[in-house]
């Protein structure tokens, strides 16, 4: 409970609306909308700036302050009353993978902002200011690195060699942002980051287990490790009709065996492995040409640093091998290194004691998949709210979530930001 600008007790839960959340939902899916029911809405692309724009028109009809930071974070703000105080962020991202659903990452951002409204509409004053955000590029799919926005929000990125980032048409993300600019403008703060009192994060499950264990909540704990490469293997080119197989450098054919001898060696009897080739690319695909290049990424996670130490630091002499098996060269480089991020104890409690105190069944988790969070852990108690989402399914268009699991998922965020926000 909170005192009021009225007097009057409430919770900030109580003012959470579910048709006005899944309304939301609903419109922000039309902005890369695909036939298949899923959205294409990546980063920094014309239909991140009409997201950009929408949730633009929403916090101006608030009367909400609204900024973006040099990597195109975007900030919507609740004042508090204390002008001295650290704000306390929740939020997650608007872009969305090529083939992506509606409420990977877009939830995130609609419960945090569903939060500053059901504030405004209990009346409730913080201390604190209360701030939504939309991180940029968290999918890492037509930039790199994933967490693109967050992780430079916290320093582990250097910002110029973001902005020249390239993705695969030749646009760099400055000139990307440039256009999301000219197309929903915005004020630009100058500095890149800024101090935080704390961050939780509203996320659908991506995963089956809320599901089937029948949990209406998942309290976040750890986000597993990441470690991700790109390869490039080369060979010669030659002509497919006259060059004898075994004459051949065949960067293909040394790049397969590489995919597989890595799946060997990733083998796992307890299926906490995760092992992805997501982007294979063969130079130059023409039917009569012996590849004479390939590019691929691997993904690798993993919740415990040694098993994830262990297994990444054996891709690259693995790879070495298979190209010296077919004549081939090979090089690995990793561009993404993230530790297992265990989130913050006071974060947790927060959300535990708010789930608990609306009565939803709940269990604690980790996070298979990565998280704005992870980064934003490393400068502020940082925490995640879990809600169902159909049959476990995500990074697909047929991603679905029922309108009441999200809306419980911003009642527990609703009440873990107030209590943060006026401790
Ligand atoms: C985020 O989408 C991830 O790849 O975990
Ligand atoms: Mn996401
Ligand atoms: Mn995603």
């Amino acid at each position: 409970m909170v005192a009021t600008t009225s007097g009057r007790n409430t919770r900030a839960s109580d003012h959470v609306r579910e048709d006005r959340l899944w309304q939301r939902h609903m419109e922000m899916a039309k902005l890369g909308a695909t036939a298949k029911g899923g959205v294409n809405r990546q980063a920094l692309s014309a239909e991140d700036a009409a997201a950009r724009k929408l949730l633009g028109g929403w916090a101006a009809a608030r009367g909400y302050e609204m900024f973006t930071d040099p990597i195109g974070n975007l900030f919507v703000k609740r004042p508090g009353t204390d002008p001295d105080a650290k704000p306390v962020l929740s939020g997650s991202h608007l872009d969305s993978q090529p083939t992506g659903g509606k409420f990977d990452g877009t939830y995130g951002v609609l419960a945090a902002f569903e939060v500053l409204e059901a504030l405004d509409d209990a009346g409730i004053a913080t201390k604190r200011p209360v701030m939504a955000v939309a991180w940029t590029n968290e999918e890492g799919n037509r930039f790199q690195p994933g967490c693109m926005g967050s992780g430079a929000f916290v320093g582990e990125y250097q910002l110029d060699k973001l902005l020249e980032g390239k993705d695969p048409t030749g646009a760099t993300v400055r000139e990307a942002f440039a256009s999301v600019l000219a197309a929903a403008p915005v004020p630009v703060i100058p500095q890149l980051g800024f101090p935080v009192d704390s961050y939780v994060e509203a996320h659908i499950e991506q995963g089956p287990i809320l599901e089937n264990t029948g949990n209406e909540i998942g309290v976040v704990t750890l986000i597993q490790g990441m470690r991700r490469f790109y390869v490039d293997v080369l060979g010669d080119e030659a002509h497919s009709g006259t060059t004898p197989l075994r004459m051949r450098k065949d960067a293909l054919k040394a790049a397969a065996s590489m995919v597989l001898a890595l799946e060997t060696w990733m083998a796992d009897p307890t299926d906490t492995v995760r092992y992805t080739v997501g982007r294979f690319e063969i130079y130059p695909g023409s039917p009569s040409t012996v590849p004479g290049k390939v590019h691929f990424l691997i993904d690798l996670r993993h919740p415990e640093q040694e098993t994830l130490r262990r297994l990444g630091d054996g891709i690259a002499p693995i790879c070495a091998a298979e190209a010296e098996k077919r004549g081939c060269r090979v090089e690995v480089r990793e561009y993404t290194t993230v530790a297992p991020v265990p989130l913050g104890d006071e974060a947790i409690g927060r959300v535990r004691a708010a789930t608990q105190a609306l009565g939803y069944r709940h269990i604690d988790m980790i996070s298979g998949a990565g998280h704005d969070a992870m980064h934003i852990a490393k400068v502020a108690p940082a925490g995640m709210v879990f809600v169902p989402c159909w049959k476990g399914i995500s990074h697909n268009e047929t991603e679905a979530a029922n309108a009441g699991d999200l809306a419980n998922g911003a009642r527990v965020l609703a009440d873990t930001l107030a209590a943060l926000a006026n401790r």
